[in-house]
C-alpha cells in the first residue's frame, strides 16, 4: 500500500471521543474533568487501557504524565511525540485537550492494524494539569518535564480548598516513580481545536499556528476592614471588593491603552466573607495577560501594577501581588509548521497560517524540540464552555494531518 493513501478511522475516533465525553459529563453537554479529581483518574484509566490494547509500553512519571510508546525499527533514534491533556475546565467542552490525546491514539491504532512500522519510535502523551484551573499554573507538568518549572514548587500548589497537588496526585494513584525529565525528542506535534473564530471565519479546515502567545498570570490579594454595612458610614471604609472592582476595570481597559495585540482578563475572584451585609475584608482575584510581544506584556503589567498599588493606597486596602507564572511566546519550528501545511495540501484540505492565543503544552515542548501544532475549527469560535463543538469531519481531517505529519517525521533520518 502506498502509505500516502493511509487514512485514520473517523468513526472510531468519534466513538472514542464520545466514550471519553461520558466521564465528567455535565447537564449542558460539556465535561467537568478537573485535574487530579476522580473524573481525571477515570479518564486516565481508560486511556491507559486503550494504550495497552495496541501493545504500547506505558510509563507514568512523578508528575503523573502518562506516556505510551511504540517501538520503531531503530530505537536508538529520538522518538516523535504527540499529545495534549485529558483534564478540563470546570464547565469545559468535549474537545479541548482530549482531541489531542485521542487523535494520536487513533493514529497509532491505524498504524497497528495496518502493521506499519516507522523508523523512529512514536510516543503519545497525556500531560497532567494543562488547564491550571484547579491548581495554577497551567501546563505545569509539561513545564516540569521540560525543565522550565520546579517539581517541588508544582507539588506544593494548592486548590481553593487547600488541597495540595502532590497529595491529590498520590490519591488518584498517578504519582509515578519515573523522573519528570525531558528526553531527546525528534519532533513534537500537538493537535487541538482552535478555540477561536478565525478558521471558521476564513472557511479553512486546518490551522497551522506559527506559535503561541506569551502568558503571564498574577494573583492579587487585598485586605479591607469588615464591618456591619448599615451603621458604617460610606466615608472612611476600606472595602476590599470596591478596590478590586476598580482594578478589574483597569485590566479590561489595559489592552486598549497599550495598543498592540495584547488581551487581559480577570477570570476568577473570591470575596470574603461574601455576605451581603458585611463590608468585604478579603478579596483574591487573578490576572491573565497574553501577547505575541513579550515586551508589550511586561510593559502592560508594569503599568497595571502601578495602578493597582495606587488604588490600594487610595482605598486603604493593603495589596499583595504574586507573580505566579510566565511563559514566553513560543515561535514554532518553521520547517515543522511547513510540514503541517504541506500535508494539509497533500490531503486536499484548505489551510491557514495563524497564531495560537490559547496556551498549550506545546509552548514548553517548543523550548526543547522542534514543535508544531495542528488546529481545526471551533464552531462559533467557542471554547472553555459546555457547548464547545467541532464537526466530526473536521476532527477526522486534523487526525489525518497528524497521521501524515507524524509518519514523515518518524521516517526521516535527520531533521
Ligand atoms: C489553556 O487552556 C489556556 O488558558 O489557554
Ligand atoms: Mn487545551
Ligand atoms: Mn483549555
Amino acid at each position: 500500500m502506498d502509505q500516502n493513501n493511509l487514512r485514520v478511522n473517523g468513526k472510531r475516533l468519534q466513538s472514542t471521543l464520545e466514550e471519553m465525553a461520558k466521564i465528567g459529563a455535565t447537564p449542558g453537554g460539556g465535561v467537568q474533568r478537573l485535574t487530579l479529581t476522580d473524573e481525571d483518574k477515570q479518564a486516565r484509566d481508560l486511556f491507559v487501557k486503550w494504550l495497552k490494547e495496541i501493545d504500547l509500553e506505558v510509563t507514568i512519571d512523578e508528575m503523573g504524565n502518562i506516556f505510551g510508546r511504540r517501538t520503531g525499527r531503530n530505537n536508538d533514534l529520538e522518538p516523535v511525540m504527540s499529545g495534549s491533556h485529558v483534564d478540563s475546565q470546570p464547565k469545559g467542552g468535549r474537545f479541548d485537550g482530549i482531541l489531542g490525546v485521542m487523535a494520536p491514539l487513533e493514529v497509532l491504532r491505524t498504524l497497528h492494524e495496518n502493521n506499519i512500522e516507522t523508523e523512529r519510535p512514536l510516543v503519545i502523551v497525556d500531560w497532567t494539569n494543562e488547564e491550571g484551573s484547579r491548581f495554577s499554573p497551567a501546563m505545569v507538568a509539561s513545564g516540569v518535564w521540560a525543565g522550565a518549572l520546579e517539581r517541588d514548587w508544582a507539588y506544593s500548589r494548592t486548590d481553593i480548598q487547600g488541597k495540595k497537588f502532590v497529595d491529590e496526585l498520590e490519591r488518584i494513584g498517578y504519582r509515578g516513580k519515573l523522573a519528570a525529565k525531558k528526553w531527546p525528542m525528534h519532533a513534537y506535534y500537538e493537535y487541538h481545536i482552535e478555540q477561536g473564530p478565525i478558521l471558521e471565519h476564513e472557511g479553512k479546515v486546518i490551522g497551522a499556528p506559527k506559535g503561541i502567545v506569551c502568558l503571564h498570570w498574577y494573583d492579587i490579594y487585598l485586605e479591607g476592614t469588615a464591618n456591619q454595612v448599615g451603621p458604617t458610614p460610606m466615608e472612611g471604609r476600606n472595602d476590599a471588593l470596591c478596590a478590586a472592582a476598580e482594578m478589574i476595570l483597569k485590566v479590561n481597559y489595559l489592552p486598549g491603552e497599550m495598543g498592540g495585540n495584547t488581551v487581559a482578563t480577570v477570570g476568577e475572584i473570591q470575596n470574603y466573607p461574601n455576605s451581603r451585609n458585611i463590608i468585604p475584608d478579603k478579596v483574591h482575584f487573578t490576572v491573565d495577560i497574553r501577547s505575541w510581544d513579550d515586551d508589550l506584556a511586561f510593559r502592560s503589567w508594569e503599568s497595571l501594577s502601578k495602578d493597582f498599588k495606587a488604588i490600594a493606597q487610595a482605598r486603604g486596602c493593603p495589596i499583595r501581588i504574586e507573580e505566579t507564572w510566565r511563559v514566553e511566546h513560543a515561535p514554532f519550528n518553521g520547517k515543522l509548521v511547513q510540514r503541517v501545511l504541506d500535508v494539509a495540501d497533500m490531503l486536499g484540505y484548505s489551510k491557514l497560517h495563524m497564531v495560537s492565543g490559547a496556551g498549550h503544552d506545546a509552548s514548553y515542548m517548543n523550548q526543547i524540540a522542534p514543535t508544531a501544532m495542528i488546529f481545526v475549527p471551533s464552531i462559533g469560535g467557542r471554547s472553555h464552555v459546555e457547548i464547545e463543538n467541532t464537526t466530526w469531519e473536521h476532527c477526522e481531517a486534523g487526525t489525518n494531518v497528524l497521521l501524515h505529519s507524524m509518519l514523515q517525521s518518524a521516517n526521516e533520518k535527520s531533521f
